[in-house]
């Protein structure tokens, strides 16, 4: 008898290289996928169902869990069980919720007998991201689905996901994705960014609108293969971040160290706060990698966008 070969869906893990917590406030991000992220893969089963390893807490039980089920009632509930395999460091700002979002997305479109087209897989994930964050601004989960730089903007308050467009590069645009230490949920930071720009809205609004711009001005440079230009924007984008109040020493050491070791552009990625993930530019990544990894430091490199190497 042929067995059946179980289901495996795929979904990116993202790096923001600008307008990270602006974008919550209607600004545009420009986003890119990592080549890292979440596969989930599937087998028959009797009911539509998500397998969870023993070792994770009763609380991200009970997220996970819900998160499918919100998305699983969508399609249908195919009868498929569902496991998953994350290739991602968890929670520190690469977009691992939104990429077990799209693998878990695909994987019930394509049980429930539909070719998840990248818009669908998007419109699936943000059922499960909405359970995870709150309130996102859908960037992590856009670029998750559509696996391409996007420039993504959304109207605050929207009751839909925001637009995203494509950006090319005629350059390979790589990065290296350093670790500075453990980090408070993107919630908590998000939150409290919200409290005091509550309260000083004029002065956190003017930061934010900067911060847009930066944005625009980094997708104009990728387009116009300037990694120099984008790389500055980058670095301006960390001293607002810094402003706002998002960054802290672990960071900010990383900051400098990318930028010592010859990064066009550093800074933080994703909420950032007491630690997290900080994103440098180089034209030649692979050495870095090498180098901070010989010095203990958890990093990889990744092509976000441009002409690969065949
Ligand atoms: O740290 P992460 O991967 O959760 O990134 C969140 C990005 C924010 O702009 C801070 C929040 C959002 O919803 O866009």
């Amino acid at each position: 008898m042929a067995t059946e070969s179980p289901l495996s869906t795929f979904g990116a893990g993202k790096v923001i290289l600008l307008g990270e917590h602006s974008v919550v406030y209607g600004h545009p991000a420009l986003c890119g996928p990592l080549s890292y992220g979440v596969r989930a893969r599937g087998v028959p089963a009797k009911k539509c169902q998500l397998s969870l390893p023993a070792t994770l807490s009763r609380a991200q039980r009970s997220l996970l869990t819900g998160a499918f089920a919100r998305a699983a009632k969508l399609v249908g509930e195919p009868a498929v069980k569902v496991t998953l395999d994350p290739e991602l460091p968890l929670s520190v700002g690469l977009g691992s919720s939104a990429a077990l979002s799209v693998a878990c997305a695909r994987l019930l479109l394509r049980a429930a007998g539909q070719e998840p087209s990248p818009k669908e897989a998007a419109r699936l994930a943000w059922a499960m991201e909405q359970e995870f964050h709150g309130t996102p601004s859908g960037v992590d989960h856009t670029t998750s689905a559509h696996e391409r730089l996007l420039l993504y903007r959304r109207a605050p308050g929207a009751a839909s996901v925001g637009k995203g467009r494509t950006v090319d590069s005629p350059k390979p645009l790589k990065v290296v994705v350093a670790l500075a230490g453990e980090r408070s949920p993107t919630k908590v930071t998000v939150s409290a960014l919200r409290a005091r720009q509550a309260r000083w809205p004029e002065r956190y609004q003017r930061l934010f609108a900067q911060i847009g711009r930066l944005s625009m001005e980094g997708a104009k440079a990728v387009e116009a293969g300037d990694l120099e230009a984008l790389g500055d924007a980058m670095n301006v984008n960390q001293g607002l971040l810094s402003a706002l109040g998002l960054s802290s020493p672990p960071l900010e050491e990383m900051v400098y160290r990318l930028r010592g070791l010859g990064a066009l552009g550093a800074k933080l990625t994703g909420a950032g706060g007491d630690g997290g993930a900080v994103v440098g530019l180089f034209v030649e990544p692979e050495s870095v990698v090498t180098q901070l990894t010989r010095l203990g430091v958890r990093c990889f490199s990744s092509q976000l966008a441009g002409p690969r190497a065949s």
